[in-house]
Parts: C-alpha cells; structure tokens; sequence
C-alpha cells in the first residue's frame, strides 16, 4: 500500500511517500481503507521527536482518519465491512499512523460516522474537536450557566471550544483577532475582545466582574500573572499550548480562592475518555453544528509539505485533508 512514513525523526523532509506493507488487523482490531487523513502540530512534533513517544520504523505518520472497514477481527465486535469509521488517535504510543491507504485500528478507538455526513469535513474536526472537549468536560470540569474564556477562539481548537462550551450552557467570552471577532459571534461567543488591545485583561474583567469559572488558552501565550486574578473562586485554568513559555503562579491569589491550574494533551487520553468524546462530536456533526472553518484538500502524496507549511504557520484558520486514492473526490479549498 502506499503510505507517507518516515524512517528516522526529523525535519518535514524526512517523509517519504511510497510502498510499505499492508498492516495486519489483530483479533480485535479492524482494518480500514482510508478515505483521508489530516496533519496536526502534533504530527510535526512526534514526526520531528519534540513529542516523544514509541515509533516503530517504517512508522506512517497521522492521528486522523475516515474510511471504510475492510476487515474486522473476530473480537472487534460492532463492525461489518462496508462500515463508515472514523479514528483520532493512531500515529502514537506504539500504534502506526493513519496517513495510509489502509490502517489497522483498535476496536476501542474506532467510532462509526454517522449517515449523510461529509468524511472530509468530519476528519478535518476530529482532532480540535475532541481536544476541546477534553478540555472543557474531563479536565475543566465545566457546568452550565458558568462564564468560559477561550483565548485564540477563532483558532481550530478554540472554534470548537467556543461551539461546545455554549451548547453546554455557558457563557463564552473570546479573544481572536479583530478580523476574526464576527466569526466568533456566529460560533456563540457572547462578547469578543482583540487579542492586541493593551487594555485586554480590564476588558475581560468587566465583562465577568463575579470573575471566569473556566479559563482556556490556545494561543498557548499562558500569562498566568492576569489570568490567576481574572478567576472566579474554584476558578480553573486548563493549559494546553504554549509548551516554552514559563509563566509566574501568583501563589497566594490561587489558593486562598481555591482556583487551579491543569494541564493536558489529547495523547494520553484514554480510550474510554475518547470515546466520550467521539459520542459528542458525532452529534454535532450529525446536526451540522461543528465543521472547520475552511478545509484545503490534498493528495496524501502532499503529506511533507503540509507538515512544512503547518510548522511554517501557513495554513491559517485552514485544515489540511489528505486524501487516499480510495477517495475519488476533487481537491482543492472548499
Ligand atoms: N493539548 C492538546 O492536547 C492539544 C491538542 C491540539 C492542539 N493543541 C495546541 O493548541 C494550539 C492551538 O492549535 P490550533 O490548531 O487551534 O491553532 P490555530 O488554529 O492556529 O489557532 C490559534 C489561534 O490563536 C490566535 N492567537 C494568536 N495569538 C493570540 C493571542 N496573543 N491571544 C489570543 N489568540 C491568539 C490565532 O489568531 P491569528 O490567526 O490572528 O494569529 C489563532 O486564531 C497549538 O499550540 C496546538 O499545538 C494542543
């Protein structure tokens, strides 16, 4: 089959594309023919060993997939051939990539996409989207009627934790570029505020003087110093970017209110926390209610230079799909 893989860490140029073997499904895996599959900046950091995790060599690149099963094990009970199936968590922790023609999967991470739904635009979502949830339900603890700030919320997580944490009844506060504020409306936020204004934090503090429950940074800028005194008591702050940045905790403004700091990657979710998830996304992209904001379609032989141009910070507000040869569907932005 042909697949984009690698045969050492390292920069976007060591992915090759070209003929590898056919991976073999175990008795409770599944084999699927992918469709398509993504690029994340977590691809580029496991491909480059920034994220380090066992790679078994050839190693295909990816955590994202649509596709057909082709084969189920005997103990990869709930799936027929034929079955449209979607995956987000391949392509780490021992497990092949998903940037192939065909993929073995383990049943527990394998989930059903739902009829009428587009696998180009579900793919393009799966991987923000279930951080976004992660972030919001298993590691932010958000309950309705409480006040969100997601900082970076024009951005492909940020976009999904604005659309999530306002179906989940909350009040969503954003920071994004001024360009960017009326697409954030349209996502639900309740009031928007440029990311460049010196007199950011004194906006945001008037918008929530009884202080915000759940503070998320996707910009990764992380400055703990304001955040800490934005927060409501039991206020949490969910770190999930920024990995060099070194913030200053004011200690004391954090305890004796009882607020928190947490941090998390999608990499070490469970699979049952995955699986969580992938139920909630699957409504949402079943009701139209979660899509990226623009998806560029590529073949998967362009896997190299995606990475390349993700790490270059080219593809702005857009998600890369690759597709296989299996997917005889046009390419191009849609
Ligand atoms: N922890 C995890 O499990 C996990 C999972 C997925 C992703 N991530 C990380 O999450 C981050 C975001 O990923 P993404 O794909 O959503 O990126 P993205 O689409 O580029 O979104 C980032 C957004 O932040 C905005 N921004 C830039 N500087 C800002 C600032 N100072 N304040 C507020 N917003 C600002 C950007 O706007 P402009 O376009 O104006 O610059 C952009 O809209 C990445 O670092 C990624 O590695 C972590």
């Amino acid at each position: 089959m042909r697949a984009a893989y690698i045969e050492e860490l390292g920069a976007a140029d060591v992915i090759r594309y070209g003929e590898i073997a056919a991976p073999r499904p175990g008795p409770t895996d599944v084999l699927v023919d992918v469709l398509a599959t993504t690029v994340n900046p977590v691809d580029t950091f496991v491909r480059s060993g920034l994220f380090p995790t066992p790679v078994d060599f050839p190693f295909v690149v990816g955590r994202d997939l649509v596709g057909t099963v082709a084969e189920a094990g005997p103990g990869a009970t709930g799936f027929r051939a034929g079955d449209r199936v979607w995956c987000n968590s391949l392509g780490h922790g021992g497990r092949q990539g998903a940037a192939a023609e065909q993929a073995v999967v383990a049943a527990d991470r394998l989930y059903r996409l739902p009829a009428g739904v587009d696998p180009y635009a579900a793919v393009a979502v799966v991987h923000p989207a279930a951080t976004a949830y992660l972030a919001l339900f298993v590691h932010g603890r958000l309950r309705m009627g409480e006040t969100v700030l997601v900082a970076g919320a024009a951005g492909h997580v940020g976009s999904a934790l604005v659309t999530m944490a306002v179906r989940a009844g909350a009040r969503v506060l954003a920071t994004a570029g001024s360009q960017d504020a009326p697409y954030c409306v349209r996502l639900g936020a309740a009031e928007v505020f440029d990311y460049r204004d010196p007199d950011l934090t004194g906006k945001i503090r008037g918008a929530a003087p009884s202080g915000i429950d759940l503070h998320l940074d996707t910009a990764g800028v992380n400055d703990l110093q304001s955040t800490v005194g934005l927060l409501a008591r039991r206020g949490r702050v969910v770190l999930m970017a920024g990995a060099g940045t070194r913030p200053v905790l004011p200690a004391g403004a954090l305890y004796m209110n009882d607020r928190s700091v947490v941090g998390f990657v999608i990499s070490h979710a469970t699979s049952g926390e995955l699986a969580e998830a992938a139920a909630c996304l699957n409504d949402l992209v079943a009701q139209g209610a979660l899509r990226a904001r623009s998806i560029e379609v590529l073949p998967l032989s362009a896997a190299a230079d995606v990475h390349a141009r993700i790490e270059r910070g080219e593809l702005r507000g857009r998600r890369a799909v690759l597709r296989t040869d299996r997917a005889p569907l046009a390419e191009g932005p849609r």
